[in-house]
């Protein structure tokens, strides 16, 4: 990669991500993606740490990989006002450094998208859930509309090399059933415009 490319992707990029996710229209959805957490709790590409401030009480400590050193210090005045312990335990989320069953539940906003082998990050999620484990997804990905798919499909070579590797095409319900998830609860909407960037999904997933 060139020394422009470099900067861009990790000092540039990682600013850019932390503004367009900490959006106001988010909140709400993200609020709705971790209810219910508890315990211990791994966030998989936890960013600039968007979600921290809407973890209910039950959450106990929160374990998170993220591989941008430069998110994690955006993270950091957030990370100070928690009210519960935020480990950074690792990089990636193909390869969890934790013991199996050993997580209540799993938090992955606006990551899927971006993980460049997503099933695999689903089996490592998998692995380290706990039997009774729940799965809670914010994604967006390929749409239910075959037009916005055929754009979805045009830009997305061109939304990888500018968002940091992030897929507009992701069909994050077959990604979450090839993975061996079963769906407890599943939201699709649009989210409004541009429609190939705002296709969405939350879901409640447990490993079956
Ligand atoms: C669009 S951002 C979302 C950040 C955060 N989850 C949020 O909701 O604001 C995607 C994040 O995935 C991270 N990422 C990229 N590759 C990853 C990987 N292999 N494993 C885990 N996270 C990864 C990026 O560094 C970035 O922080």
């Amino acid at each position: 990669m060139s020394r422009f490319g470099r900067f861009y992707e990790e000092r540039v990029l990682p600013v850019a991500i932390d503004r367009m996710c900490g959006s106001k229209a988010f909140r709400v959805h993200r609020r709705d993606t971790v209810a219910g957490t508890h315990g211990t709790v791994l966030e998989i590409g936890f960013g600039s740490g968007h979600n921290l401030a809407l973890y209910p009480p039950e959450v106990k400590r929160l374990v998170v990989v993220e591989p941008s050193a430069r998110a994690i210090e955006l993270a950091k005045s957030r990370v100070a006002r928690a009210s519960f312990p935020v480990d950074v335990v690792g990089l990636t989320g193909e390869a969890l450094p934790l013991e199996n069953g050993s997580i209540d539940c799993v938090v992955s906003t606006f990551t899927l998208c971006t993980i460049p082998n997503a099933a695999l990050a689903l089996r490592e999620i998998k692995r380290v859930l706990a039997p009774a484990g729940t799965l809670h997804l914010l994604e967006h990905g390929l749409s239910d509309d075959s037009k916005v798919q055929r754009w979805q499909h045009r830009l997305d070579p061109v939304q990888q090399r500018v968002a940091g590797g992030c897929h507009l095409s992701r069909d994050m319900p077959a990604l979450l059933a090839d993975a061996g998830f079963g769906i407890v609860e599943m939201r699709r909407w649009s989210e409004g415009r541009p429609r190939p960037f705002l296709a969405m999904t939350r879901a409640l997933a447990t490993p079956t």
